[in-house]
């Protein structure tokens, strides 16, 4: 177990996850760490690669035989593979098609929360992802989930001006086997619908403050 602190932010596609675990880390002086963008990096990196995502054994392989580095850059997480940064690929339409499918493989997940795990071992961190406070770090007390009504996020996505099948992604990250996205029964609850970034981050200092975390 780590003896740093770790803010565990977990919620459906544009919940606002990132943003406010991006604000509230800064707020806090933690490193950022976004599981979302390593799941995606290793999406983007077997599409180059030509390899179905349809076959988890092929992806497998496919990882396996790469180099997969997570390093904390001005604290932010940035994942390198095989020296490669994909940072400006990670929104890709084909990315965003494919990423639920490969998140879905067992072996694909305790390859990557390794190196979440790694990431939170020197550094306090605020992490946000599905699963980082039900099975990434279930010990951590400081726990969130933030939602928002559908109608909310899908407007979120399309301001961003993004095509991104939220409600899709939804269903099959809630659906799968592998550590499906669930309200971890000890996770505080905010809906962000009509919340702004500071009103959700002020909102989660206040819930931090009371469960201890010397702010
Ligand atoms: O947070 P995001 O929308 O960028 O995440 C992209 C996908 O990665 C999401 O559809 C499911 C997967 N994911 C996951 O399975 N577990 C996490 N901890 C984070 C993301």
């Amino acid at each position: 177990m780590s003896s740093h602190r770790i803010v565990a932010i977990d919620g459906p596609a544009a919940s606002g996850k990132s943003s406010v675990a991006l604000a509230l880390a800064r707020r806090l002086g933690f490193s950022y760490v976004n599981s979302g963008a390593m799941y995606r990096a290793v999406t983007w990196h077997v599409l180059q690669h030509s390899v179905d995502v349809r076959e988890p054994a092929a992806v497998v392989a496919k990882l396996e035989q790469s180099t997969i580095v997570c390093e904390l850059v001005d604290n932010q997480s940035r994942i390198l593979i095989d020296d490669h940064d994909p940072t400006s690929h990670l929104r890709d339409d084909n990315v965003n098609r494919a990423v639920s499918i490969v998140s879905s493989i067992p072996r694909v997940r305790q390859i990557l929360v390794a190196r979440m795990r790694e990431c939170a071992k020197a550094n306090n961190v605020v992490m946000e992802g599905r699963d980082i406070g039900s099975v990434v770090f279930p010990e951590t007390p400081f726990k969130f989930y933030i939602d928002a009504s559908p109608e909310v996020r899908v407007q979120r996505r399309q301001a961003e001006g993004q095509r991104d099948e939220i409600a899709a992604r939804d269903r099959a990250d809630s659906s799968r086997a592998a550590s499906p996205l669930i309200v971890a029964p000890d996770a505080e609850l905010i809906d962000t619908s009509a919340l702004t970034i500071d009103g959700v981050v002020n909102e989660i200092i206040r819930r931090l403050k009371q469960k201890g975390l010397p702010i």
